[in-house]
């Protein structure tokens, strides 16, 4: 199936995401502001990269940004957890703070593999911010410490998230009807 762009609705615009984001640099910018530890935002590639770039910048809070490369196998809607590390940190993370954000939680394994593998790592602590999730497709049930919106089961496109490697530059949530990635 081919996406025309007339054809994308706007979930979220923008200055929704803006205005969601701020406000979440806000709330994190308190939970931190007594940390005296280093704390490390990774972001989860290639999905969150416009996310983790517009909330770290609403972080009022001396932070490192770290990155993590994962690409899954098969298609959305056979996430079976089993993803691969295409990039890993760069740096160690025992007794730091750390904070993973991601694009979104949908079936909750992609997520559920993260936080096992950051659990070997040994960090002081660790918190999992994510702009959306995706209740409807739950199969692993997650606490998202940190969240951007919940929405329906939609396939979203843009803002970092793509549909078939495509769409990641558009500036706001869009969806198409009737869109499904394994047809
Ligand atoms: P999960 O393992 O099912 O939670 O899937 C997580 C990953 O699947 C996300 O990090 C996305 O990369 C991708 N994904 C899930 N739902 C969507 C969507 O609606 N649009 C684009 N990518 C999605
Ligand atoms: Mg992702």
């Amino acid at each position: 199936m081919e996406i025309k762009k007339e054809n994308i609705k706007v979930l979220y615009s923008a200055e929704q995401l803006q205005e969601r984001i701020e406000a979440l640099g806000k709330q994190i910018t308190a939970d931190y502001k007594d940390v005296k530890e280093d704390i490390i935002v990774v972001g989860v590639l290639r999905g969150a990269f416009l996310f983790f770039a517009d909330l770290c910048r609403q972080l009022d809070l001396t932070i490192h940004v770290d990155f993590l490369g994962l690409s899954s196998y098969g298609n959305r809607t056979e996430s079976s957890g089993v993803v691969k590390i295409t990039s890993d940190l760069s740096t160690a993370v025992v007794d730091k703070h750390v904070i993973v954000v991601e694009d979104i939680v949908d079936t909750g394994l992609t997520m559920q593999y993260l936080i096992e593998n950051f659990r070997t790592r040994k960090p002081k602590t660790l918190k999992i911010c994510s702009l959306l999730e995706k209740p409807a497709r739950t199969i692993q049930p997650v606490d998202i410490d940190y969240l951007g919106f919940t929405i329906d089961d939609y396939f979203v496109i843009g803002y970092g998230l793509d549909f078939q490697g495509k769409f990641r530059n558009l500036p706001y949530i869009g969806y198409v009807d009737g869109l499904d990635d394994d047809e």
